[in-house]
């Protein structure tokens, strides 16, 4: 049985590589002292996310007993089952029923709408970056508060309750850290924010926001009961931020570790969107996909997984798996994008058009208004997170170096 090493969070791939070589599955204890298969490579973690005998339904009994497992010293047992009933936790056909329901929300057409209103978020946090301030960090001044006020306007929660979200789903994200009582607060919380919500939506009319739309959503007659309703808002604010952030925050890493390539973007920003996808495979802020369970003993090459167990899939090893891509610690936006950052089978991410679009239009607006940004500590100086799920940054403290260009070159 192997063990997370201490510096895992930091400097993941060294351990991912070692255990790719030795096979495409291992048994891990995690920190919190839970056991997990965890699946390392590129087309075992195809195979494991599309596999009908790994489930995710934390309701049936497997399912239960798995998450009873899966809990150890963690809160996740003390979350308020009201927020359970989303698409993370569903499985087929409960969860093409769910999807059905709710993907015209993310229809593509309506993802291009959002852009100019990006663009004016990205613009007015630009503006509020004083560039005599020398060190900012830019996770908390840029990175987390476009994504989180992108998902509050299409949610319909008011921009000022923000705040308390961002504790609640830091309780619920970072699960091993969370203790039970923390977690049955922050679940608390949001069941009441979110009941008061639809409620209010109810009493005063519907507006042109996602909750409305999911409240009225209906495919054949079939629509969401309350309680799925609020676990898929729920599951998209934190799902909708918490990711997204990251993939600022670690693009603007990777760029800023190599300052010329940084610049050149300046003129280049078509050359922004296929950057994106290679810090997507290169360093994704997914590391392991979400919680899935065996209903059934599963060959995944020479192992066999017994049924009732629980695995995990290393999106982040899979991505930089030697059998299927050329040199892949190499940082290389011109190689052909088949990355799984998203996730792969029925479970893909809704919200990936979204991220693209938010990610493309952040960092195009970042470079244009400071072309000079620098990176104010050294590599080792960096604090990951220490989350199974995100991988990124708790903080990214850049020296914004000089004047922004004018607004004109915005
Ligand atoms: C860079 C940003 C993002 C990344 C890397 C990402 C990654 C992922 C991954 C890996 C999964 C599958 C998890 C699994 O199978 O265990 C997933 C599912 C999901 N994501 Fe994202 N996501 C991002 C942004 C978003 C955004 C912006 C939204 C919504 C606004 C969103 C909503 C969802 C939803 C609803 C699911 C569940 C889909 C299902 O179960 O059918 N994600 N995401």
């Amino acid at each position: 049985m192997r063990q997370l090493p201490a510096d895992f969070f930091r400097t993941p791939h060294a351990f991912y590589g070692q255990l790719r070589a030795e096979g495409p599955v291992h048994q891990i204890t995690l920190r919190n002292g839970v056991r997990a298969w965890v699946v390392v490579d590129y087309d075992a973690a195809k195979e494991v996310l599309r596999h009908p005998d790994i489930r995710k339904d934390p309701h049936s009994t497997t399912g239960a007993q798995a998450r009873q497992t899966a809990a150890g010293s963690s809160g996740v047992t003390a979350a308020n089952q009201r927020l359970s009933y989303h698409l993370l936790n569903a499985d087929p056909p409960h969860h093409s029923r769910l999807r059905k329901l709710v993907t015209p929300a993310f229809a593509p057409a309506r993802m291009e709408a959002l852009v100019p209103r990006v663009e004016a978020i990205a613009d007015e946090l630009l503006d509020r970056l004083d560039p005599t301030a020398g060190r900012v960090d830019l996770l908390e001044e840029y990175a987390f508060p476009l994504p989180i006020t992108v998902i509050c306007e299409l949610l319909g929660v008011p921009v000022e309750d923000r705040e308390p979200f961002r504790e609640w789903s830091a309780a619920v994200v970072d699960t091993p850290m969370s203790t039970p009582e923390g977690m049955r607060k922050a679940t608390d919380a949001i069941v009441d924010y979110f009941d008061g919500l639809v409620a209010l939506r109810r009493e005063h009319g519907l507006g042109d926001d996602l909750i409305s739309h999911l409240l009225t959503v209906t495919d054949d007659g079939d629509r969401l009961s309350h309680d799925e309703l609020i676990s898929m808002a729920f599951l998209i604010l934190v799902a909708g931020h918490e990711t997204t952030v990251n993939l600022i925050g670690n693009s603007v890493l990777t760029l800023l570790n190599d300052p010329p390539r940084y610049r050149a973007l300046h003129d280049r920003p078509d050359a922004v969107a296929p950057l994106i996808e290679e810090v997507l495979r290169h360093n994704g802020p997914v590391n392991m996909a979400t919680l899935r369970y065996t209903t059934a003993p599963i060959a995944v090459g020479a192992t066999e997984i017994p049924a009732g167990e629980l695995v995990l899939v290393a999106l982040g090893s899979a991505n930089r798996d030697e059998r299927h891509f050329t040199d892949p610690a190499a940082f290389a936006p011109d190689r052909p994008s088949n990355h799984i950052a998203f996730g792969y089978g029925i479970h893909y991410c809704l919200g990936a058009g979204l991220a693209r679009l938010e990610a493309r239009i952040a960092l195009t607006r970042l470079i244009a208004r400071f072309p000079e940004l620098r990176l104010a500590v050294d590599d080792d100086e960096l604090r990951w997170r220490e989350s199974i799920l995100i991988r990124g940054l708790l903080d990214l403290p850049v020296d914004l170096a000089g004047a922004p260009v004018d607004s004109v070159l915005r």
